[in-house]
């Protein structure tokens, strides 16, 4: 290794002495008890689910579950609960692995304020919604350490997080400091990275620097996540409106065309092939990315992809609401056209697309999104989404036919915790995986509204919306977290998780 230039060492240092034994460490093939978050190391009773019909990314069965210790224990046809466990009678429900959502940002300093979730409402919304693992991302200041960036995020998650919880890092800037410190927290289970193409002048590196990224990643085994829109075209876009006088929400999207998501896809594949790294786009809005991320696949490129419930259910109709309301769907990449939509299940069909994450960002619209009301450029960038996830995929995914139950399962769990170094104990039922499920009772109808969910945020993005196959019962290490959408769990159970390095050999390479 090469050796931290001596302001970073002693930090460096302490992150890993403060770290050691006190997580949940998937690099072992085990979890270690104990972890940074109040009672993580407590273990759950035994738990048996009877009577549930388990679906993974690769089976579905009849079968009953024997939990011990927070882990799967035994897969039969027919478990005797042993005295004293506790029985879930999953009859007529559907036993899926629990939902891996790789991409939120809790408690997110962002364009002048604060994202409205922090780790604790974020994470009972996740619970609540099925979903029982989350990764979020440090985002460093330009040119400050990110050891001192991840050691601010645990501060911020520690004690307060309901389900397990893993961070990502975002590189805003590249050199031998940066390269340095990306080697020491990859040893310490920080796997991944990400790289901003756009919000020039804070996140956005150049192609330069995104060359020194994916190469550091690859020699150390790591994943680089992409924000694949062109910042250079944002920025000339929104200064032409910004002229010209169009300075409400719905110009947001104008200003960010599909072509920059195209273009900085396009450029991503390319940077990465010329080092002959792995890469993966998050949040992929468009057709127009979805062909860039096909073509570098087809040519025998490592390119994977994430898109969002958002991308996959809303349209860019919603801009054209009356006044300063579509600043709520304000996000980047934007709202498309509804052509696109169909291209990205397909794309999830096919295995062009691997993951659905939500890209939890919410900025609440009375006095943060409103910060935007003289100028859309700087509305907050961002929607709720975390708590929806799962029953929103189940119910447009599934329930119209766009995927069987298998790849819901694959997209929603098995696929991200595959990705991100967190498989099988993630993402899995099977013996020896953390008990992490979500029954889902096909028949349980509702909808979607702002007054029942969980999130710590003014309005819903998917206000109203009806859903048909909803988790009824939620279990989180173990232990029942949520029934019927009520928060049963403990706030402070979540693990931090350090992560495997990224397989290429998962994804056939
Ligand atoms: O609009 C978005 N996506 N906000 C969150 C930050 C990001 O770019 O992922
Ligand atoms: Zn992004
Ligand atoms: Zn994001």
């Amino acid at each position: 290794m090469t050796a931290p230039p001596p302001d970073g060492g002693a930090r460096v240092g302490a992150l890993h002495v403060r770290e050691k034994g006190r997580e949940a460490d998937m690099t072992k093939g085990k979890n270690s008890a104990g972890g940074r978050g109040g009672a993580a190391g407590e273990a759950a009773g035994e738990l048996v689910v009877s009577g549930g019909t388990i679906v993974t990314a690769s089976d579905t069965f009849a079968a009953d579950l024997l939990v011990r210790g927070g882990k799967i224990a035994q897969i039969a046809g027919k478990v005797e609960p042993p005295p004293g466990a506790e029985v879930i009678d999953a009859a007529g429900l559907e036993v899926y692995p629990g939902g891996v959502d790789v991409h939120t940002h809790f408690d997110l300093p962002f364009m002048g304020s604060v994202s409205a979730d922090d780790f604790e409402s974020g994470t009972r919304a996740a619970a609540c919604g099925g979903t029982t693992t989350i990764v979020d991302f440090v985002i460093p200041e330009k040119g400050k350490s990110i050891i001192d960036a991840v050691e601010k995020w645990h501060g911020k998650a520690a004690g307060k997080c309901a389900v397990d919880y893993g961070f990502h890092v975002a590189l805003v800037d590249f050199n031998e400091r940066v390269a340095s410190e990306v080697r020491e927290v990859v040893r310490e289970g920080i796997t991944s990275f990400k790289c901003f193409l756009a919000y020039k002048g804070s996140l956005m590196v150049d192609d330069a620097q995104l060359i020194g990224v994916l190469e550091t990643a690859r020699e150390q085994g790591a994943l680089v996540s992409l924000h694949a829109e062109n910042g250079d075209v944002i920025d000339y876009m929104t200064a032409g409106l910004l002229r010209d006088g169009k300075t409400g929400p719905q110009f947001h999207a104008v200003a960010h065309p599909d072509v920059a998501e195209g273009e900085a896809t396009h450029r991503a594949a390319a940077l990465a092939r010329l080092v002959g790294a792995p890469i993966y786009i998050v949040h992929m809005s468009c057709t127009e990315a979805l062909e860039e991320v096909r073509a570098a696949r087809d040519m025998g490129q490592l390119v994977l992809a994430e898109t969002c419930p958002q991308y996959l259910l809303l349209d860019d109709s919603l801009y054209r609401r009356k006044g300063f309301e579509p600043a709520k769907w304000v996000m980047s990449p934007p709202l498309r056209d509804a052509a696109n939509q169909e291209e990205l299940w397909c794309g999830l069909r096919d295995g062009y697309v691997q993951a659905v994450a939500t890209d939890h960002c919410s900025f609440n619209f009375a006095g943060q999104k409103e910060m935007g009301k003289d100028s859309f450029a700087r509305i907050p960038n961002g929607i709720p989404g975390v708590g929806d996830r799962m029953a929103l995929l189940y119910t447009y995914g599934v329930g119209k036919g766009r995927l069987t139950k298998n790849q819901f399962a694959a997209v929603t769990a098995a696929n991200p915790a595959k990705i991100f170094g967190l498989y099988p104990e993630k993402g899995a039922i099977a013996v020896g995986s953390d008990a992490d499920l979500v029954l889902v009772d096909p028949a349980r109808k509702g909808k979607v509204s702002k007054e029942t969910s969980h999130h710590r945020v003014d309005y819903s993005a998917f206000e109203g919306m009806a859903l048909e196959g909803m988790p009824a019962v939620v279990v989180a290490r173990g232990a029942v977290v949520a029934r019927d959408g009520t928060f049963l769990g403990a706030g402070d159970r979540g693990r931090y998780l350090r992560r495997k390095r990224f397989d290429p050999a998962a994804w056939g390479f």
